[in-house]
């Protein structure tokens, strides 16, 4: 949508995005097998794309906003791409590696899974709704935010190598919270 590119950009031009990457990913990215490939969904400025990259993978990486995706135009081994992915179409069979950290479009659910191949590994973590209104990162968009168990229960397909709903600290405009989050890893069989 538009109106997500216009946020995104103005977002990533006003604040550093964080460079660190997923601690998730970190933990449990596999030894790149020949001819390594990784998806990053809504890559954003390409903190997880550089360390999959790293890692020696060529990354696939994927966003709305063209100020982030134009951050990655010249960074060897990724190959990132301006799309929406409202509509979106991930091939099957395709990859080692998809991580999705911090987006959720559920239309996609489906086909992330069978977007990997045997024995690639997903890891997916982003914010969850909490019965504490305080712990939910979004106030007004519920729909931003996974259900108890959602994303567990969409991956059952995979064999799921790790799993927790958990609080993680949050800062925003210089103000800490704490926010739930889910965090999946799995692997396809
Ligand atoms: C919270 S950021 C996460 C960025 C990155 N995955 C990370 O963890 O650092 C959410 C990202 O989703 C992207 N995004 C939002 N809506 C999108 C859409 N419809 N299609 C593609 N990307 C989208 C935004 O541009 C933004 O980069």
């Amino acid at each position: 949508m538009q109106s997500d590119q216009t946020k995104w950009n103005l977002k990533y031009k006003e604040n550093p995005a964080p460079s660190e990457p997923l601690q998730l990913l970190t933990q449990y990215i596999p030894k790149p097998p020949k001819n390594a490939k990784a998806l990053d969904l809504a890559c954003g400025m390409g903190r997880n794309s550089r360390f999959m990259r790293d890692c020696g993978f060529y990354v696939e990486s994927v966003d709305i906003s063209d100020f982030a995706i134009a951050s990655l135009q010249n960074e060897s081994n990724i190959k990132a791409l301006c799309v929406d992915l409202d509509c979106f179409s991930i091939p099957p069979n395709h990859y080692d590696v998809i991580c999705n950290s911090y987006f959720l479009e559920r239309r996609l659910f489906p086909s992330i899974a069978k977007g990997l191949k045997k024995g690639g590994i997903l890891i997916f973590e982003t914010f969850a709704k909490s019965e504490k209104q305080s712990q939910n990162a979004f106030a007004s968009d519920s729909a931003h935010l996974l259900h108890k168990n959602e994303l567990l229960r969409a991956f059952l397909d995979l064999e799921i190598l790790f799993y927790e709903e958990t609080l993680i600290k949050r800062t925003k405009d210089s103000n800490s919270s704490l926010a739930l989050v889910a965090r999946l890893v799995a692997k396809a069989t």
